[in-house]
C-alpha cells in the first residue's frame, strides 16, 4: 500500500521505514527542507540504531522518498500518518499548534484528492485533541466530511528511542482508536502481519492509553528511585531488591532501574500533560505530581553524594554520558543537563565525553571541555560521574580510572563492572 507521513522526526521516520520494511511505499513530508533533503540523501537527521541502513534500503528499493510538496504526498498515498511534535507549554499542557497546522495543510491537500483517504493521528495528543482540533481543521480545509469522504484513526506509538525501529516492528500491542468502523477496519487490515494483539477503541480512549502507559512506566521509575534513596541510607543495593520484587509476575522486572531519573522527549512531557489535563477536569493527580517531584530532585542526589566525600569547588569532574539514555544522541530533558549546570554553579571544572550526544550538548554548553574518549576525559580529573548506561562504559577498568588524579567514581546509572573496577559507588546502590 502507499502511505504518506507528515513530520519525519523520530516517530515519523521510524513509522515510515518500519512500513517500508513490510513492503509498503512511503512518502515523507516535513516542513523542514533540511529534513526532506537529508532523507533523500539517505542521511537521517538524528542517530538511531538501524535507521540509516533501513533508509538506504528503502530508498534503494524505491519504497521511500521525501517531499516538501504535501499535495504530491497525499495524492500518491491512501493513508497519511500525522507525526508532528506536541511540545509542552509552560503550564504542562501540550502545544497543539503543530497539530492544527498539519491538519489544516492535510485538509487542503485532501480537497484536491479524489477517493477515500485515511488520516491517522500518531502524535501523542491529549484526549479529545484528534476530534476537537484535527477533525474540524481537516473538514474545514478539505470541504469533505469525516466518515464519508475520509476516515480518521488515532493510533498511538509506543516505540522507545535507542531501539525505535525494532520496537516499531515488534510492538506488544497496536491500539486503534477509530472515528467509525470503516476507518478502524482499514487501519487494522493495514497492520495485518505484525503478530501482536490489536486493540480497537474510541479515539479518546486511544489517546488516553498512550498517556497512561507513559505515566505508569514513569511511576515505576520514580518508585524505584524513592526506594533506592532509602536503600542507600540502609546500605542495601536497590538492584538486588528490585530483582526480587520484579520476579513477581504481577510487577514484572521492567522499568525498575533506579538512578538519576527519567529524561527524554516523552516521559516528562507526557506526565506533565496528564497532570494538567487531570486538573482541568477537576481530578487530583496526586501520584503523578509525586512522580515528577521525585524526578526533579533525583539528579541532585548524585551531587549530594559527591559533596559527602568532600568540597567540590575547584574540582575537575569527568562526566561520562550525556544522552538521556544509551544508543541515542538525544539530550532532551536529559538529567545530564541539570547535573552539568549545577556542577558549573558549584565552581567545578567540567569535562565531558559521550559517544554520540556531544554535538547537541555543545550547542547548550559551549564553555565546557569535550573529549573524544573516556580515557582522555578521565586523564587528570578528581571525580568521575557516569550519567548514561552506554555499553562501552561496561568495559572501563582500573587502568582507565588510574588515569585520574583522585579516584572518586560515582555512577548515576548502574553500568560499571565490579570485577573490573574497585572503589566506585552508585547513587542508590
Ligand atoms: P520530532 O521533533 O523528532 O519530529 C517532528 C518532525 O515534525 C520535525 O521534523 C518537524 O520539522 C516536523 N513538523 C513540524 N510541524 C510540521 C508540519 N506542520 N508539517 C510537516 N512537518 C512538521 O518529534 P518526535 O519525537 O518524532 O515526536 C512526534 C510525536 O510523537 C510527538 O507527539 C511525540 O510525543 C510522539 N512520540 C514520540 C516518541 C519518541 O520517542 N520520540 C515516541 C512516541 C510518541
Ligand atoms: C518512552 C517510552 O518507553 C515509550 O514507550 C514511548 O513511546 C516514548 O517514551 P523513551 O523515552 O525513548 O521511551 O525511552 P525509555 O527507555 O522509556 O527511557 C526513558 C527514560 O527513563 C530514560 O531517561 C531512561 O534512562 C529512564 N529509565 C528507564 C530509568 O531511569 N529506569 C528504567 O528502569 C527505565
Amino acid at each position: 500500500m502507499k502511505i504518506s507521513v507528515i513530520g519525519a522526526g523520530y516517530v515519523g521516520l521510524c513509522t515510515g521505514l518500519g512500513f517500508a520494511k513490510k513492503g509498503h511505499s512511503v512518502i515523507f513530508h516535513d516542513v523542514s527542507r533540511d529534513v526532506v533533503e537529508r532523507i533523500n540523501r539517505m542521511e537521517p537527521a538524528f542517530y538511531e540504531p538501524m535507521v540509516e541502513d533501513a533508509l538506504k534500503e528503502a530508498v534503494a528499493k524505491r519504497l521511500a522518498e521525501a517531499s516538501e510538496d504535501l499535495d504530491y504526498a497525499v495524492s500518491n498515498s491512501e493513508i497519511t500518518f500525522i507525526c508532528v511534535p506536541t511540545p509542552p507549554k509552560s503550564d504542562g499542557s501540550i502545544d497543539v499548534a503543530y497539530i492544527r497546522e498539519a491538519s489544516a495543510a492535510l485538509g487542503k491537500a485532501l480537497s484536491k484528492k479524489k477517493g477515500y483517504h485515511l488520516v491517522v493521528m500518531k502524535s501523542t495528543v491529549l484526549p479529545e485533541t484528534t476530534e476537537r482540533i484535527a477533525l474540524p481543521a481537516l473538514e474545514k480545509n478539505s470541504n469533505k466530511v469525516c466518515g464519508r469522504d475520509f476516515g480518521l484513526c488515532m493510533n498511538p506509538e509506543f516505540l522507545r528511542e535507542g531501539s525505535a525501529l525494532e520496537d516499531f516492528l515488534r510492538p506488544d500491542r497496536i491500539v486503534i482508536g477509530s472515528f467509525d468502523q470503516r476507518s478502524g477496519d482499514f487501519l487494522e487490515g493495514f497492520y495485518k502481519g505484525f503478530g501482536c494483539p490489536i486493540l480497537r477503541t474510541s479515539i479518546k480512549t486511544a489517546e488516553m492509553i498512550k498517556y497512561v502507559s507513559n505515566a505508569f512506566l514513569a511511576t515505576k521509575i520514580s518508585f524505584s528511585n524513592e526506594i533506592g534513596n532509602a536503600c542507600k541510607k540502609m546500605g542495601i543495593d536497590v538492584y538486588d531488591v528490585m530483582k526480587g520484587v520484579g520476579m513477581d509476575k504481577r510487577i514484572s522486572p521492567h522499568f525498575l532501574n533506579a538512578g538519576i531519573g527519567f529524561g527524554g522527549s516523552c516521559f516528562p512531557k507526557d506526565v506533565s500533560a496528564l497532570i494538567s489535563k487531570s486538573r482541568d477536569v477537576d481530578a487530583q493527580p496526586l501520584i503523578m505530581e509525586s512522580v515528577m517531584e521525585i524526578n526533579r530532585e533525583q539528579p541532585f542526589k548524585l551531587i549530594e553524594l559527591l559533596k559527602k566525600k568532600g568540597p567540590i569547588r575547584g574540582k575537575s569532574v569527568s562526566v561520562l554520558g550525556l544522552a538521556f539514555k544509551a544508543d541515542t544522541d538525544d539530550i532532551r530533558e536529559a538529567p545530564s543537563l541539570r547535573i552539568v549546570e549545577r556542577l558549573m554553579q558549584e565552581g567545578c571544572e567540567v569535562r565531558v565525553y559521550d559517544p554520540k550526544a556531544m554535538g547537541k550538548f555543545r550547542e547548550k554548553f559551549p564553555q565546557i571541555s569535550y573529549f573524544h574518549s573516556s580515557r582522555d576525559c578521565l586523564k587528570g580529573s578528581d571525580v568521575c560521574i557516569i550519567l548514561t548506561e552506554w555499553s562501552e562504559f561496561r568495559d572501563l577498568g582500573e587502568n582507565d580510572f588510574n588515569l585520574m588524579r583522585n579516584k572518586v567514581i560515582i555512577e548515576g546509572r548502574k553500568v560499571l563492572n565490579p570485577s573490573k573496577v574497585r572503589g566506585f559507588e552508585g547513587i542508590c546502590w
